[in-house]
């Protein structure tokens, strides 16, 4: 169940919005539920949590239990959507410390989402002489970073187990039909999952992208996609005043609308830090173009109201806030008794840490209100694989439905392809040759 508390904004916005924007919101979600809008041919995800592969879905188990039964390690490669995902899942339902906790699952390291030596050089000496297998993601195929991650791995693999065992402990998620990878996987008998052809990076977390090393860490996957089909049903509702999303989207873009630019996706939990880097590509690639868009920031709370708390409360007064909140911990914890109290806090002893986390919450919706910043507050229920579901589904379709309220098409991403263009220029790549004269001569000045 997720409720969208707006208590904290209305005075920022006048309330009408809602009524106004309902009729573009409705034609925005017939445009999702049919696929008829801009982009539509990449709106797969909408039905995704109840229409899936039923027999992939259990292959992915298949291979998750084996993983977990012939590896310490899971070297998840991928970039951008092919990662963010499954990585903000893990660290929210297992931990952010998960590859430090005694379990029986594998440690997994995502790698092939940066350029960077040292960090190549330390996730192979940390997965070093353990058995370790490889989900290699690309739905394109071709993308640079994790291509180029793939072959250290992939080398790896080979000289540690021989080809064709190594073969065996590689897992390649792609096109169903093209790119490198694809034909990779066919030609050394990789064991292939399919990221949809109507599913962009940024949606597939639900698809094998996200799924399999979700599963590999141990989590529930068929109450992930339970919570999603629960929010799926949900979204589908046209009725502004009980469609968290309808309401979110209506929210955000109105407040853009009134000179706030810039979202800041909090929660109170370190846990949620990867999903919030999930939610920022989703936005920042969906809305971000034409000159137009909400730029989508993230905080984590209480740890950067000591940094970036100044800012918020008295800074340029071009930001809103969205809390996401969590029902109760899983675990409780009390403040102790302490007879000296030096530190002057029995006033907290017998408190939970539940109980002081949440009047810090409300402490700060108050305080940033007070300073100018509205609040969008989405209540979520107790951290679980169904509640993340539902979470990963509402995100989703707000997105689709704030992409169309902007008047763009929010399944594409032509302006990624600048860097590399330039990337590949100055590598010298063949086919480049004129742009890289032109890039060079300008890195002289
Ligand atoms: O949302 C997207 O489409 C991108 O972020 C991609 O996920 C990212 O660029 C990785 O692409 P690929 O999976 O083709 O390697």
């Amino acid at each position: 169940m997720i409720q969208i508390r707006l208590s904290h904004m209305q005075r920022f916005i006048p309330l009408p919005y809602k009524a106004a924007l309902a009729p573009r919101l409705r034609i925005a979600s017939n445009h999702l539920q049919h696929g008829d809008g801009v982009g539509g041919s990449f709106t797969g995800w909408v039905h995704l949590p109840a229409d899936y592969d039923k027999d992939e879905f259990a292959r992915i188990k298949t291979a998750a239990a084996k993983i977990q039964s012939d590896s310490k390690a899971l070297v998840v490669i991928g970039i951008g959507g092919s990662y963010l995902g499954a990585r903000g899942v893990i660290e929210c339902l297992c931990s952010p410390n998960y590859n430090l906790k005694k379990k029986n699952t594998p440690n997994i390291y995502f790698i092939g989402n940066n350029l960077s030596s040292d960090y190549l050089s330390e996730i192979r000496e940390l997965v070093g002489d353990q058995d370790f297998s490889v989900n290699v993601i690309s739905k394109s195929g071709t993308t640079t970073e994790p291509a180029v991650a793939f072959r250290f791995f992939r080398r790896m693999l080979e000289e540690k187990y021989g080809k064709e065992a190594a073969a065996k402990r590689i897992y390649a998620t792609t096109d169903h039909a093209k790119g490198a990878l694809k034909s990779m996987a066919d030609q050394e008998g990789y064991e292939a999952f399919v990221v949809p052809d109507d599913v962009g990076g940024r949606y597939s977390v639900l698809t094998p992208v996200g799924l399999l090393p979700i599963a590999v860490a141990g989590v529930d996957i068929d109450q992930l996609m339970a919570g999603a089909e629960t929010m799926m049903e949900i979204c589908t509702k046209e009725d502004i005043e009980i469609n968290p999303a309808w309401q979110y989207a209506a929210t955000r873009y109105e407040l853009y609308r009134c000179g706030k630019k810039i979202e800041i996706l909090a929660a109170f939990e370190p846990a949620f830090r990867f999903m919030a880097e999930w939610w920022k590509q989703l936005f920042g690639e969906s809305e971000g173009k034409e000159n137009k868009g909400l730029f989508p920031a993230s905080a984590e709370f209480t740890a950067d109201l000591h940094s970036m708390g100044q800012y918020i409360q008295q800074g340029e007064r071009h930001l809103f806030e969205t809390v996401v909140r969590f029902g109760e911990s899983v675990h409780q914890n009390t403040v102790p008794f302490d007879e000296a109290n030096n530190d002057g806090l029995n006033f907290l002893a017998g408190k939970s840490m539940d109980y002081i986390n949440t009047q810090a919450m409300d402490g700060v919706l108050l305080a940033h209100e007070e300073g100018g910043v509205p609040n969008i507050v989405i209540q979520v229920g107790q951290m679980s694989a169904f509640t993340l579901g539902e979470v990963i589904y509402f995100f989703e379709y707000a997105c689709g439905l704030s992409g169309y309220l902007l008047d763009v098409n929010p399944f594409d991403q032509p302006g990624v392809e600048a860097y590399k263009k330039n990337m590949f220029a100055l590598l010298y790549k063949p086919g480049y040759e004129e742009m890289r004269t032109e890039l060079l001569e300008k890195l002289k000045h």
